[in-house]
């Protein structure tokens, strides 16, 4: 485990959704650097979770790798089930299960548009409303954290910027957007906080294509002011704060993490 001077998180549990990979893998070893007990939950490829649920406790922190299909009603259960028995408690929810299945509106199935929505949208609400059941359960005297438990829902930058070809997958973050602000509105009073996070383009497998060739990626680089790709540790950091005490008084927003992607570049030389 990384020797970070203060741990942010310490005495917290987590649930990191979709952590068998990309953002969700380096948000789940992130939060268990920053001392959370860790749920590094998977769908259908157990061993990159179970990897990394070794190597924290092998670093002396706790975590289990556990198996659930988030737009499950059930699954979604038997994983906070599993994550209470674990750790007698859950503090943190990182609702980051994502995927994209592209293709232009015409051509776009019915079943393509159900399983980007299944996933990223029903899977956000199916895992933040069991969050906030426990969350409401769990007695106050025993919190790590000031507030009653943090939701962190995995957007993009395309909650907000419109994306031909992808309308299911800018459907679903539109909608997650969304979902995040009502939701911190409800349950503000609960003291629970809920909050985006809006990534731009991170170096993982959802989008080799757009970074894995140096034609591509040049294309890419004139998208992003700052002028690099985004890796998910950029994206880990952010989920630690926003997890943590920190942010205690944050709720009801997105942090974008973006390199400047949602600053409309193509203005920078006056349109
Ligand atoms: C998508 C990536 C894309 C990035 C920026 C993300 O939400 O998953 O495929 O590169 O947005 O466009």
């Amino acid at each position: 485990m990384e020797s970070t001077a203060t741990h942010l998180l310490a005495g917290h549990s987590a649930i990191v959704t979709g952590a068998s990979s990309g953002i969700g893998l380096a948000v789940a070893e992130a939060l268990a650097d920053a001392g959370a007990a860790v749920v590094v939950n998977y769908h259908s490829d157990a061993a990159p979770a179970e990897e990394l649920a070794a190597k924290i406790r092998t670093a002396g922190g706790r975590a289990e790798a556990i198996g659930a299909n988030v737009s499950e009603e059930q699954d979604v259960v038997r994983l906070f089930d599993a994550a209470t028995e674990a750790f007698g408690r859950i503090d943190v929810l990182v609702a980051n299960s994502g995927v994209q299945k592209d293709a232009a509106i015409a051509d776009l199935t019915l079943a393509d548009w159900n399983t980007v929505i299944d996933i990223n949208l029903t899977g956000q609400f199916l895992c933040a409303r069991e969050a906030v059941r426990r969350f409401r359960a769990q007695p106050r005297e025993a919190r790590p954290a000031r507030s009653a438990g943090a939701i962190i829902t995995m957007s993009s930058v395309h909650e907000v910027i419109p994306w031909a070809g992808h309308v299911n997958y800018a459907a679903s973050k539109g909608g997650s957007r969304m979902l995040t602000r009502t939701l911190a509105q409800e349950v503000a009073v609960d003291g629970i906080r809920v909050n985006g996070i809006a990534p731009g383009a991170i170096r993982t497998p959802i989008n080799e294509d757009a970074w894995g060739s140096d034609a591509a990626l040049e294309k890419l680089l004139r998208l992003i002011p700052y002028g690099r790709i985004g890796e998910p540790e950029d994206v880990a950091r952010a989920a630690v704060w926003l997890a943590s005490d920190q942010a205690d008084y944050v709720t009801g927003t997105t942090l974008f993490v973006d390199g400047g992607m949602t600053l409309y570049p193509e203005f920078r030389d006056n349109g």
